[in-house]
C-alpha cells in the first residue's frame, strides 16, 4: 500500500481536492455519521427543526452548529451560504427570508451541488440557488448580499483570509456574517495536522480561536464575536458575528 502524502506537505490544490472527494462521499445516501444517531437526531441535537425536511436533505449534513438560527433573517433579505453542503440551511435560511429574498449556497463539490439543485426541486422551493465556486474566490457580486452563513466549512479552507476578504467584498455596508465553526483552544499535535481524515474531519484544518477571529478583523469586519461556544478538548464549536462597517 502506498503511504499518504501528509497534508502539511500538500499544496492548497491538492488539499481541496482531498476535501472534495471526502464530501462527495458525504453526499452519498449512505454516507455514515457523527457516533452512534442518524444525521436526523444530530441535527436536532444542534437545534434544527427538520421533521417537515426530506431526508435527502438531513442525510448529508455536515454542520457543528445552527448559523440560521443566529440570523434573524428578515423578509427581503439576499443571504449566502458559504458551503452550502446539501442545503439545510439555505432552506431554513429561503423560508425567513420569503419570496421577495433570495438564499445562494456555494460549495465546491460537484456532489453536493447536484444534490442540493435536487432537494431544491423536490421541495419546489424558487428563493434559492446554489452555485458552483470556491468560498475563496466567489462566484457572487460585490457589495450584493445583506447575510452570510456558513456551518462548518472555513476550517476546511487552506486560506481563511482570502474567505474572510470575498466575505467582505460581498457584503452591502452594514450586512453582517454569522458562522459555526470549528476553532482550537491549543495547538494540535503534528500527526492530526497531517493526517488527511483529520482534516476532512474538521478539525486539521482549525486554527487557533484567536487567530481566527483576528483574521476577520483584518479583512475589515468590526464588532466581531464569539456568541456561544462548546468546548471539546482542545477543538471548540463556536458560533461567530461579525459586521461590515455602514461606511
Ligand atoms: C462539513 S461540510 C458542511 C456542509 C453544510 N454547511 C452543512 O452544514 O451541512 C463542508 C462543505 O463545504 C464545502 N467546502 C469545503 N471547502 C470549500 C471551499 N474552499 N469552497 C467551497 N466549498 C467548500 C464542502 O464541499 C462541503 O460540502
Amino acid at each position: 500500500m502506498t503511504e499518504q502524502k501528509r497534508v502539511t506537505e500538500m499544496s492548497n490544490d491538492e488539499i481541496k481536492e482531498e476535501v472534495r472527494k471526502a464530501y462527495a462521499k458525504v453526499a452519498q445516501p449512505t454516507s455514515s455519521c457523527c457516533g452512534t444517531g442518524t444525521r436526523s437526531d444530530y441535527a436536532k441535537a444542534l437545534g434544527y427543526s427538520v421533521d417537515d425536511l426530506p431526508e435527502s436533505v438531513i442525510e448529508s449534513f455536515a454542520g457543528c452548529g445552527n448559523p440560521t438560527a443566529l440570523a434573524s433573517l428578515k423578509e427581503g433579505e439576499v443571504v449566502v451560504d458559504l458551503g452550502s453542503g446539501a442545503g439545510l440551511d439555505v432552506f431554513l435560511a429561503a423560508r425567513q427570508v420569503g419570496p421577495s429574498g433570495l438564499v445562494i449556497g456555494v460549495d465546491m463539490t460537484p456532489a453536493m451541488i447536484e444534490k442540493a439543485k435536487d432537494n431544491a426541486e423536490k421541495l419546489g422551493v424558487k428563493n434559492v440557488e446554489f452555485r458552483f465556486g470556491e468560498i475563496e474566490s466567489l462566484p457572487v457580486d460585490d457589495e450584493s448580499v445583506d447575510v452570510i452563513i456558513s456551518n462548518c466549512v472555513i476550517n476546511l479552507a487552506p486560506d481563511k483570509s482570502k474567505v474572510f476578504q470575498e466575505a467582505f467584498r460581498i457584503l452591502h455596508p452594514g450586512g453582517r456574517m454569522l458562522i459555526s465553526d470549528i476553532v482550537l483552544e491549543a495547538s494540535l499535535p503534528q500527526e492530526t495536522r497531517d493526517e488527511v481524515a483529520s482534516y476532512t474531519g474538521c478539525l486539521g484544518g482549525a486554527i487557533l480561536k484567536e487567530e481566527y477571529l483576528q483574521l476577520i478583523r483584518d479583512a475589515g469586519f468590526t464588532d466581531v464575536r464569539i456568541i456561544s461556544e462548546a468546548s471539546f478538548n482542545i477543538a471548540t464549536s463556536a458560533k461567530i458575528e461579525a459586521f461590515k462597517p455602514r461606511s
